[in-house]
């Protein structure tokens, strides 16, 4: 799949977006910040992450509020985004030089490798540190663009996973060296792109394995429906029904964490011609529900596309889609339905085999 150039051609993806963010690398942002005309840094992360460290004289405008903010930003001034890692940044800066900052950039590797390359007294977030809620291990699977969440309750030790891929390896090493006791394995949907995993961690595992009431699947599972939730620890998830991708689509919320499948991706959302979903459920969902949220959720959908560098984590918020996301800024009902019927690659040629193979086990 993809070759130098094109380093990820998913069928879920229209195409690559035009345009490169320029990346400052920490080296190179000290030197700014030392020189004549030092740029603002643009803090884009959440309060939450901000109150365990922050760069000196710097501004904060958490990402959800920054399509609505720009206007409050300097022009004159070169802008220096970050975040914790670097994804984030990169979509902060790449919006704002939509809007014409033509000088903004993004803090490549976050505050992260910042720390660790150009100040050493800033405190490394480790895992498990302070109170943190559940946390969230975002698991890439590079050769398909698929991407697998293991949540977790640090205090109780249990977890769940959602849409896992076929090789139950890496999950059960991370289960194993975290000392997580899996309680759930979620499939999000039935995925007709790639060969889904339930059935092989089931196996090694034991964990129940979830769907949708929707789904036709053949193989021993238990049924979610609106409303519904399933424990781990102190910790629940909260079920959203939101067909549209295929009528058996399930968006999963944990606190502020929306696990939005292929119903809301970064930027685009999930195909609905592969299966038995449809434009018009796809627009239901979305506006009847899922962008009923707050806009400070944070969006986790199943896969990511070209141009969106992996292992940072991968995660957008709904006010940032809300403003941004081509699909979801058609303007009206029937432009929506015409993108998402319109435009898009291929089908995969053997995406009816895979839709059987998952739902038989
Ligand atoms: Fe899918």
């Amino acid at each position: 799949m993809g070759s130098p150039s094109d380093p990820l051609r998913h069928p879920f993806f229209r195409t690559a977006r035009e345009g490169a963010v320029p990346l400052i690398a920490p080296k190179e942002l000290r030197e700014l910040l030392e020189g004549p005309t030092p740029p603002l840094l643009l803090d884009v992360r959440s309060e939450t992450e901000r109150r365990w460290v922050h760069l000196a004289n710097d501004r904060h405008l958490p990402i959800h509020t920054l399509p609505r903010e720009t206007g409050q930003l300097p022009r004159d001034r070169p802008i220096v985004a970050y975040d914790h890692l670097g994804p984030q940044a990169r979509r902060a800066a790449e919006l704002l030089r939509s809007r014409g900052f033509d000088r903004a950039a993004a803090l490549e590797g976050g505050i992260d490798e910042y720390a660790r390359v150009v100040d050493p007294t800033l405190p490394r977030y480790r895992e498990g540190e302070g109170e943190r809620g559940p946390l969230l291990h975002q698991l890439p699977r590079p050769d398909t663009g698929c991407l697998a969440y293991l949540v977790t309750d640090p205090v109780a030790r249990e977890a769940i996973i959602i849409d896992p891929g076929p090789d139950a390896a890496p999950y059960l090493e991370t289960l194993r060296a975290g000392t997580w006791h899996l309680v759930a394995i979620v499939e999000s949907h039935t995925h007709a792109d790639h060969r889904a995993g339930h059935a092989a961690l089931h196996a090694a595992t034991d964990a129940p394995i979830y769907v949708s009431r929707r789904s036709p699947a053949q193989y021993p599972h238990r049924t979610l429906s609106d409303g519904e939730t399933i424990d781990f620890g102190s910790e629940e998830i909260k079920v959203l029904e939101t067909p549209g991708h295929t009528r058996d689509h399930l968006t999963l919320r944990v606190r502020d964490f929306a696990f939005t499948g292929d119903t809301l991706l970064i930027g685009s959302c999930g195909r609905t011609d592969l299966g038995d979903g449809s434009p018009d459920m796809l627009w239901e969902s979305l506006t009847e529900k899922l962008l009923r949220l707050p806009d400070e959720t944070e969006v986790y959908p199943a896969h990511f596309g070209p141009r969106h560098a992996l292992p940072a984590r991968y995660l957008s918020t709904l006010g940032f889609e809300r403003a941004t996301n081509e699909a979801l800024n058609q303007g009206s009902r029937e432009a929506f339905i015409r993108y998402m019927t319109e435009g898009w690659p291929p089908k995969p040629a053997d995406f009816e085999r895979i839709v059987q193979a998952n739902l038989e086990g």
